[in-house]
């Protein structure tokens, strides 16, 4: 049974002092969501330590935005699974398309951090997708299959969250077609060979296609950016109904 994982990505956004605001009017919508999904949040890591707090005794797990391999060292600017851990992180978001592009992350790279968050007890969530040009091209399962073997390598698909998403639809508001991101997903599963495999779509899911994108077979969550940041409009993404 593959429960639903709905992932909010706030990237660079919201300080102590703004998760605190938004906490406080999103915990109250979401009170009584049913047992049959996660909702997560992944802020940024300066604002870990106040939402740690801030979901004590609800039902939000919390996610980093990335995890390094090593539990410490010379890495400026990395953050240890370690120091994730001191704060009850649960889940830590590699390979997502802005640090691929912005700063080159290598499959290698995204799949030394998915092994040492399984190694650690975390669950990763490894990010991928293709481009416009990708998917003109005719290129686009190519892409995502080599991405997913290379992200999934020595890791336990039991114990993974794949999110796909294609770079074309993230924050442009050109969501992907439902039975489109549906056969991705399901494609996904089939690569790795897993049937528990947690499939996540993501690409400007919104209050108004959740519930259609949560309605498809191989669809098991979402990964949201620019919906996730009003607490609103994620809490009607996290009560997402299907029939
Ligand atoms: P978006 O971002 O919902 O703003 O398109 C999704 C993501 O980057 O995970």
């Amino acid at each position: 049974m593959r429960k639903p994982v709905i992932a909010g990505n706030w990237k660079m956004h919201m300080t102590c002092m703004a998760s605190k605001d938004y906490m406080a009017s999103f915990l109250p919508l979401i009170s009584d969501i049913t047992n049959d999904r996660h909702i997560v949040i992944a802020p940024p890591f300066t604002a870990i330590s106040t939402l740690a707090d801030c979901v004590v005794g609800s039902s939000i797990e919390l996610s980093s935005q990335n995890i390094h391999w090593e539990n410490e060292g010379a890495f400026t600017a990395e953050v240890s699974p370690i120091m994730l851990l001191e704060h009850n992180v649960k889940y830590a978001i590699v390979g997502h398309s802005e640090p691929r592009k912005y700063f080159s992350e290598s499959d290698e790279q995204i799949n030394k951090r998915a092994i040492s968050a399984q190694a650690h007890g975390l669950i990763p969530i490894v990010c991928v997708g293709e481009s416009d040009e990708q998917r003109e091209r005719g290129e686009a399962e190519r892409v995502i299959r080599r991405q997913v073997e290379q992200g999934l390598e020595g890791t336990d698909p039991n114990v993974v969250v794949v999110a796909y998403e294609p770079i074309w639809a993230i924050g442009t508001g050109k969501t992907c077609a439902a039975d489109e991101a549906n056969r991705i997903c399901g494609l996904i599963r089939k690569w790795v060979g897993c049937d528990d495999l947690i499939v996540q779509y993501g690409g400007s899911v919104k209050p108004g296609n959740i519930d259609e994108l949560m309605s498809m077979s191989d669809i098991d969550g979402v990964l949201v950016g620019g919906a996730s940041l009003d607490p609103k409009s994620f809490a009607r993404i996290a009560n997402y109904q299907t029939n």
